[in-house]
This record gives C-alpha cells, sequence and structure tokens, in this order.
C-alpha cells in the first residue's frame, strides 16, 4: 500500500503566515503540521509516500527531504494547477499505479491511529474506506447520511446537510477509484471533489466503508484551528527539561524545553513546549503556548498562542493570547513620545488592540 499526501494547497485562510511558508509547514507544538500525518501513517506500517506540492523544488520538498530522515521514500508530484482533490489523484495516477493507497491531506490532524483502519482495508477490500466524524458545520465539509451503518450519500459542501457527519481528510482506496475519477465533471466551485467520485464507487454498486472517528480531528485552515490543535497537541506533551533555570525561576505543570533554553525568573506553566535556544527572562509562558527555537520572551507575558522560530517579544505591557506569531517576528514597546502604535505588517495581516 502506497501514501498519497495532498500539500499542494495555498493556504489563503492562513495569510500572511502562508506568504512566506507553506500551510502544511506551520508547527503546532513546534513540530510541522505535515509531520504529524507522516509519522501516524508510518505506524500504519507504510513507507512508500507520495506527496503533491505546486511546483518542482517546493518549500515542502526542500524541508522533508527525500524521506530517509523518515526511514521511508518519498515521491515529489507537482501540482501546478489545482483543480481539487480527485485532480490531484488523477496527477499521482503514473506514481499511484494500481495499488490500493491511503490519501491524506497535509492539513488534517487527528488523534486516533490510522494502522487499524489499514488492516480492516487489507482484510476487508472495499473500495474505499472513509472516515466521519459528527461537527456542528457541517455545510463547510463533505457530509455523509448513513442508513443502517452504511454509506447512503455523500454531499460536498451542501447548504442544507442532511446530517452532521463531515468526511474527515484522510481515506482508503483501491485501484477503482482512478475510472470513478476519470468519469467526473467540475463541481459548482470548478473543482474535481473527491466526494464525488466516491459517491460515483457507491452508485456503481460497489462497497464503501465508513469509521466514525472518535478522537478529535481537525483541519488546520485556521489560526482558530492552528491554536486550537495546539492546544490538543499539547494536551498529551511529555515532560521533558533540558533548560537552564535561573534565578527564581518555576516550571509547572507539563512542560517540554529544549537544549540551549534559559529560563530566567520566569514562570512556564504548562502543558507547554519551548524549543532549543531561547530566552525566556522576567517572563510568564502559560498553558498551551509553542515557542519554537531562537525565540527571545523578554518582560513580557504569553499564553494559549503559537510563536514561530527567531522571534524577539519584550516589555509588552499586556498578556499576548490566542495569537500565533510568523518566524523573526519583532515586537517590543518604546518609550519615545508621542505615544503611538507603530506597525510594519505584511499584508493579510491582523492586529486586534484592546
Ligand atoms: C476537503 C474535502 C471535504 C472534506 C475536507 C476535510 O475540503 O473536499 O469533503 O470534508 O477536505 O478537511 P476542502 O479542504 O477542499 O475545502
Amino acid at each position: 500500500m502506497k501514501a498519497l499526501i495532498l500539500a499542494g494547497g495555498k493556504g489563503t485562510r492562513l495569510r500572511p503566515l502562508t506568504f512566506s511558508i507553506a500551510k502544511q509547514l506551520v508547527p503546532v507544538a513546534n513540530k510541522p503540521v505535515i509531520e504529524y500525518g507522516i509519522h501516524a501513517i508510518l505506524e500504519a506500517g507504510i513507507k512508500d509516500f507520495g506527496i503533491i506540492v505546486l511546483e518542482p523544488d517546493s518549500e515542502i520538498e526542500r524541508a522533508l527531504g527525500d524521506g530517509s530522515r523518515f526511514g521511508a521514500k518519498f515521491t515529489y508530484i507537482p501540482q501546478p494547477n489545482p483543480l481539487g482533490l480527485a485532480h490531484a489523484v488523477k496527477t499521482a495516477h503514473p506514481y499511484l499505479g494500481d495499488d490500493d493507497f491511503i490519501m491524506y491531506l497535509g492539513d488534517n490532524l487527528i488523534k486516533s491511529s490510522i494502522a487499524e483502519l489499514v488492516g480492516e482495508f487489507q482484510q476487508h477490500r472495499p473500495a474505499a474506506t472513509i472516515l466521519l466524524t459528527a461537527v456542528p458545520n457541517p455545510q463547510d465539509f463533505g457530509v455523509a447520511q448513513m442508513q443502517d451503518g452504511k454509506v447512503l450519500h455523500l454531499d460536498e459542501k451542501p447548504k442544507e446537510p442532511k446530517s452532521n457527519l463531515a468526511l474527515v481528510g484522510v481515506y482508503l482506496f483501491d485501484k477503482g477509484i482512478h475510472d470513478s475519477i476519470a468519469k467526473l465533471q467540475p463541481s459548482a466551485r470548478g473543482e474535481y471533489e473527491i466526494t464525488d467520485a466516491i459517491q460515483s464507487l457507491i452508485d456503481d454498486g460497489l462497497t464503501v466503508r465508513s469509521h466514525i472517528v472518535t478522537g478529535w480531528w481537525k483541519d488546520t485552515g485556521t489560526v482558530e484551528a492552528m491554536l486550537d490543535a495546539n492546544r490538543l497537541i499539547l494536551e498529551d506533551v511529555e515532560t521533558k527539561n533540558d533548560a537552564v533555570c535561573e534565578g527564581k525561576s518555576k516550571i509547572e505543570g507539563r512542560v517540554c524545553i529544549g537544549k540551549g533554553t534559559r529560563i530566567i525568573n520566569s514562570t512556564v506553566r504548562g502543558p507547554a513546549i519551548i524549543g532549543e535556544n531561547c530566552t525566556i527572562e522576567d517572563a510568564f509562558v502559560g498553558p498551551f503556548t509553542s515557542i519554537d527555537s531562537g525565540t527571545k520572551l523578554v518582560r513580557s507575558e504569553i499564553e494559549h498562542s503559537i510563536v514561530l522560530a527567531d522571534c524577539s517579544i519584550s516589555d509588552v505591557p499586556d498578556r499576548i493570547e490566542g495569537s500565533l506569531i510568523g518566524r523573526g517576528v519583532s515586537v517590543q514597546r518604546s518609550d519615545t513620545r508621542p505615544r503611538s502604535v507603530r506597525l510594519v505588517l505584511g499584508d493579510s495581516s491582523s492586529v486586534v488592540l484592546t
């Protein structure tokens, strides 16, 4: 069995971050989102990965390499014209050949293991297995209508959803999906929808199994979803403290801190993660915060936030919370007059002052 990871999306809802970093590489608990999917697939015993990217020599390819770091083989498949998930599978057909495959959307995170699902798929040999979960906003997803435990009908982003069961971005297929995709017409949003291709398998009388995901699932396409995913991953963070603690510092709860980091006269209250070579001085790092390597936090407080590498945050008077801060960002306070707010922000940035 092969794996197909889709990492070609542009991440427009995560701008301005995604002007300079692919959304699948934005870290959650200091690890790029896409690596959670890779590890889940590896755990299921699959080592042959096709990764759909926008262009040759993409940032994702440079970040992940040939797969040897993961004990796997990565083949990059450029899809310069992203015309939907089914189109991505069509683009990957030469790589997939007639093999069964698991398709994993590179910005999706699920808590439960997929090893069992892969085993079930190999045992029962359906045409497809889909994952479903109950959501409060089914109109934003593919939605499944069930009857007696069987998938009756699938709709992509229906205005009037017939159930609250959303399609999670993890699918298992045999080679039959390629025939369904060949028959597809573009949807109202102009995309070749994998949801429609699976519906066509059902229409042809083929077996589509479903599995309800009981643990959490996140499509990390928005800032809120990223912060939520960060919170959920940090719930399980393992305590490991390689920091040098100086002065009156307190580390409370489950906290993971990397080598070369100095905690000076500061409180870190977990669950939280702090990378390598950071300086946390006269500061407070509160629950559900991830701070990536090389960042300095001085005379400031932060919680429920993600801060990427090499930032410098000092003398911020109010506690920072619910924030997603990109690489190399500087947030400072100055005593110069007139008292004003000075901003140098990229396109689509968002600032909330209270
Ligand atoms: C895609 C699928 C949708 C699925 C969702 C999961 O939506 O089309 O059926 O529920 O992923 O993340 P998209 O992210 O393309 O809007």
